[in-house]
């Protein structure tokens, strides 16, 4: 991965300072000047919708000269302000851009910071489609200017994501920089920070995606550990890579017996962040599904999809992008990361319904599905996050197609033993605005993993499905506060919105990096 090192810029008299970051590829600028007065191949500006029933489209800008274009277009009705509705207009009178774009914002009582963030990204991904490679937009100042501003680059910078990865026509469209209008009259060192931030978080997401669109024959546990260890070396955190030799040894069954049947090599991951001067406990523990491949092994998953579950290591892509935004953003607490990364694969040597395993922690486990191959190699990375110190474990694993069933494509399930650390978590998703739903834990749903012949077995029937796995998975956080996101309906994009292309979504990489911030000690 080549190291890239970038400055945000902020320009306006009398203040100029730039701080530079680690690998932050798109250049964010702010500017308090009159956008007509500024010279850009592209001036995006937000067009709310004041009414009530009908529409009222009030352009958000003061500037005389972009009210003047407006106003013949809004008095037409071609202009109503609804979200993302986009109006070009090419070599314009009275401003210096070389095209205007009025995009719509939605109602304005509705619009907040998560609309404000895929309005960005859409003005990104209109950009591109022109392959326009520099734009100006008016930051929509209806809320808290910094916040805005934070979320703005969040959208913009998610949004120029690419997934033609491997397309020999593959165009570069990358985007170059962006420049932040903001109010003449602020102060623009929160502002800027915000900025700063908001990529570190998006560029962060973007590198879970990144890994999540990776096909599994460029995407095998050796590489995606890999992956994990580059990150880690640019971001300045430790990261230790095991190989089954040392799953072995750590007495980790239910983990090696997912690889048994496959042709590449599992990976245990660790990475650590620990600063010094933050106390010793809590710890985090953030432990990552990473099944490169998962074709169900001698349960074979249909043909039809399958493709899809080149994106069951979603959970340690999510892992490693909140790993490095954490690193960047230096919380004061120590988190530590373990990822599970193995193929699920069905040869001579596979697993087979009904065989016993046994998890680190000693608990026999009848093998009912080499299907439900995430909960077994969650089982054992559990366990050894709490060995290496953690004292709050979150996991996140593409677990069930029940969670899709049972939730659909738009939120996560979250599953918890403790209520207080499940609450704080969804207060960091309401700030975020990554939509996740609570999900029932009790222990009427173990009933169904109960085996005759072991400890426990890894499936509960069809019923409740997300659950019953839920439930398999706290066997082995014994009392450590706990939360688990299945993220199987949710990390993968199923239609292409105007601010965000069909494909990997990151979901959760903000949460986690949001939570673990608000976690440290000294931030309270
Ligand atoms: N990786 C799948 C879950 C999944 C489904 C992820 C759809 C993304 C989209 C998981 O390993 C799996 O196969 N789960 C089984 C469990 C069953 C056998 C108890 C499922 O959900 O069908
Ligand atoms: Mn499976
Ligand atoms: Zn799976």
């Amino acid at each position: 991965m080549p190291q890239r090192y970038f400055c945000y810029v902020f320009h306006s008299a009398p203040i100029f300072f730039t701080i530079c970051f680690r690998e932050v590829r798109m250049k964010i600028a702010i500017s308090p000047d009159a956008p007509s007065a500024i010279e850009t191949p592209l001036l995006v500006v937000p067009v709310a919708d004041n009414g009530d029933k009908t529409p009222l489209p009030e352009l958000l800008s003061s500037d005389p000269a972009l009210q003047a274009l407006a106003a013949p277009l809004i008095a037409a009705a071609d202009l109503t302000g609804k979200f993302v509705e986009s109006v070009w207009l090419l070599s314009p009178s009275g401003v210096k851009a070389q095209r205007v774009l009025f995009l719509g914002a939605g109602k304005r009582d509705k619009f907040c910071l998560t609309e404000i963030r895929n309005f960005a990204g859409a003005a990104a991904r209109a950009a591109k489609s022109k392959n326009i490679k520099s734009f100006v937009l008016v930051l929509p100042a209806i809320v808290d200017l910094a916040a805005a501003a934070q979320a703005a680059t969040e959208g913009v910078v998610t949004g120029d994501f690419d997934v033609d990865t491997y397309r020999s026509d593959r165009k570069d469209q990358l985007l170059s920089d962006v420049t932040l209008v903001v109010p003449g009259k602020t102060d623009a060192k929160p502002i800027y920070l915000a900025t700063a931030e908001g990529a570190i978080l998006a560029e962060s997401q973007n590198l879970t995606r990144e890994l999540a669109l990776e096909p599994s024959n460029l995407m095998t546990p050796t590489i995606l550990a890999d992956r994990a260890r580059a990150m880690c070396e640019e971001a300045g955190l430790a990261c230790e890579i095991y190989g089954p030799d040392k799953i072995k040894e750590l007495k980790m069954g239910a983990f090696l017996s997912v690889s048994q049947g496959a042709g590449e090599e599992p990976r245990l991951v660790v990475m650590r962040y620990e600063p010094a001067e933050a106390p010793a406990s809590p710890v985090l523990g953030l432990v990552g599904k990473g099944i490169t491949f998962d074709t169900g092994g001698i349960s074979i998953k249909p043909a039809d999809g399958m493709e899809k579950m080149k994106y069951d290591m979603c959970g340690a892509a999510t892992m490693i992008g909140a790993m490095r935004a954490i690193a960047m953003l230096k919380p004061n607490v120590r988190v530590i990361s373990v990822l599970c990364c193995s193929e699920n694969m069905p040869d001579g040597k596979a697993q087979k319904p009904g065989d016993v395993q046994f998890a680190m922690n000693g608990k026999s486990i009848e093998v009912i599905n080499t299907d439900a191959e995430g909960r077994l190699v969650l089982a054992d990375g559990l366990c050894y996050a709490r060995q290496l110190g953690a004292t709050h474990l979150i996991d996140a694993a593409t677990l069930t197609g029940a969670v899709v069933v049972a939730l659909g494509y738009h939120n996560v399930g979250v599953f918890t033993n403790n209520e207080d650390f499940a609450e704080s978590f969804l207060d960091s998703t309401l700030r975020t605005g990554e939509k996740m739903w609570r999900m029932p834990v009790d222990q009427d749903y173990f009933d169904h993993i109960r085996s005759e012949i072991a400890d426990i077995k890894n499936t509960g029937g069809r019923w409740g499905g997300a659950i019953t796995a839920a439930m398999f998975l706290k066997e082995f956080v014994e009392d450590k506060p706990w939360i688990h996101l299945d993220i199987a309906g949710t990390a993968w994009l199923e239609e292409n919105k105007a601010w965000m292309p069909k494909g990997p979504s990151g979901v959760a990489v903000r949460s986690l990096v949001d939570f673990a911030r608000h976690f440290a000690p000294t931030s309270k």
